[in-house]
């Protein structure tokens, strides 16, 4: 038997013997004792609408959405030009093997001094790949819902697994610090994070399928609403 194997058996059982009290400790410590829908009051099912509002507005931000695209070629600035120079995600994500992203993109943005156009940089700084696009871009909110869940789409997260994504990813911090002057996404990281873990506590309540009309559009970012960005 490998090693592997040997270690996540001792682990397997470390979990078995916490029994129920420590497991619920345990669950308690990550902060996600997630609730099944069915349980939840209707105040308690709207709360956890509300708050992936709050979700929705982020991830429908332009420094998110560029790259969450149901295209092929990344996006830029807020209006969602297509990405010069004929960028393409690639087999992986990553760009062709000729040119990959991080022929230009680094690991961090570079100095003020490169000036306010130069590539900017996080680790791992790439499209989702092509299998699983997890597509925020021109979605609805029930539809973004459905996927930011669903582990066939989201690259086989859990919601344990997408709070640590969210509040840790450096690609995701950096749509708070994104260089040049390119508008940082409004919501404090914080209080995305925040409702972000309420909405999963409360086993992640979408919106219905068509909002109402008064229902703003979540990536209008100061500007008029209605108009969706061009998909490329
Ligand atoms: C040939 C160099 C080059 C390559 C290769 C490249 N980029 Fe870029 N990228 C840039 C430059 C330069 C900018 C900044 C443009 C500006 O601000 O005027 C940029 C900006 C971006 C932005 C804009 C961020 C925003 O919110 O406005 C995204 C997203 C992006 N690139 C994604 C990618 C991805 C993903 C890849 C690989 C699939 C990639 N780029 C490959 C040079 C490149
Ligand atoms: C440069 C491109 C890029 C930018 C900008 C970007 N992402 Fe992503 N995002 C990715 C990639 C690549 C993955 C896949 C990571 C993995 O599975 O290893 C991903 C995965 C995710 C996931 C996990 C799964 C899913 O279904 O969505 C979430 C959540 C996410 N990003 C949120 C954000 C948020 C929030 C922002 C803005 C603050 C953001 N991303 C900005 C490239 C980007």
């Amino acid at each position: 038997m490998s090693r592997r194997a040997t270690s996540s058996r001792l682990q397997l059982a470390a979990l078995l013997l916490l029994g129920a009290g420590g497991m619920a400790a345990l669950v308690a410590a990550c902060g996600s004792s997630t609730r099944s829908l069915s349980s939840l009051s209707p105040d308690e099912l709207n709360q956890g609408v509300t708050a992936f509002a709050t979700v929705q507005k982020v991830l429908q931000h332009p420094r998110c959405q560029n790259c969450h695209i149901p295209g092929d070629a990344p996006l830029q600035f807020d209006d969602g030009q297509p990405h010069a120079q004929g960028i393409l995600r690639g087999p992986d994500g990553k760009g062709p093997p000729g040119l990959p992203c991080s022929s230009c993109h680094g690991t961090e943005n570079p100095p003020e001094s490169y000036g306010p156009h130069a590539p900017p940089g996080a680790p791992g700084w790439a499209l989702p790949p092509p299998e699983h696009k997890m597509v925020t871009l021109g979605v609805s909110g029930a539809e973004l819902c459905a996927m930011l869940k669903d582990p066939r789409e989201n690259g086989g997260k859990d919601f344990d697994a997408l709070i640590e994504h969210v509040s840790q990813d450096k690609l995701v911090l950096w749509g708070w610090s994104p260089g040049g002057n390119r508008a940082p996404v409004p919501v404090p990281h914080a209080e995305f994070v925040e409702q972000f873990k309420l909405w999963a506590s409360l086993g992640g309540p979408c919106p219905p399928p068509s909002p109402p009309p008064d229902v703003p559009a979540p990536n209008a970012v100061g500007a008029p609403a209605a108009t969706p960005p061009a998909t490329n």
